[in-house]
């Protein structure tokens, strides 16, 4: 892959930069200007990052890959992210996960063929007393039931 960004991306980090008396400081929402564009964090967008705060590559990559809010692979269209964490598990978030899995047609860490779908296990998302809960981007999904698992899928595909 060989990925520049788009002279809107380079705007929007000129512009965070001069937020930040220490550029160094801007790491992780540069990651996040890349990974808004690519929806993961390939090599080239780590380089690009790394080149314009003026950090070494290793440095970049290491805050990439200690935040799980990186996507270091690519991911579908849609991240489905379920908390399997143990406030989510006590309301069946182990029973979600395989409902998800079957309406998907993929295991927790794979991407539907078509690209649409990427699913993960994810540890808490802070809304313990609403499980099982889902992340999709920004969205919330809270007290997921069986029920709701294809309603969820339909409307995601925007045939809900
Ligand atoms: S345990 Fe699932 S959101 Fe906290």
């Amino acid at each position: 892959m060989s990925w520049k960004p788009t002279p809107q991306t380079e705007d929007k980090l000129t512009k965070l930069l001069g937020a930040y008396p220490d550029r160094k400081a801007a790491c992780i929402p540069a990651l996040f200007l890349a990974q808004d564009e690519l929806g993961w964090v390939p090599d080239d967008a780590i380089a690009w990052v790394s080149e314009k705060l003026g950090m070494a590559k290793s440095m970049v990559e290491g805050v990439a890959t200690f935040y799980t809010m990186f996507n270091m692979e690519k991911i579908g269209k849609h991240h489905l992210e379920l908390c399997t964490n143990i406030s989510c598990s006590l309301c069946g978030a182990e029973q979600v996960l395989e409902a998800l899995e079957k309406e998907l047609g993929i295991k927790a860490g794979e991407t539907t063929p078509d690209g649409l779908f990427t699913l993960h296990e994810v540890e808490c998302l802070a809304t313990c007393g609403m499980g099982p809960a889902m992340q999709v981007h920004d969205r919330i999904f809270e007290g997921i039931t069986l029920e709701k698992v294809p309603e969820i899928i339909k409307e995601l595909k925007g045939e809900g």
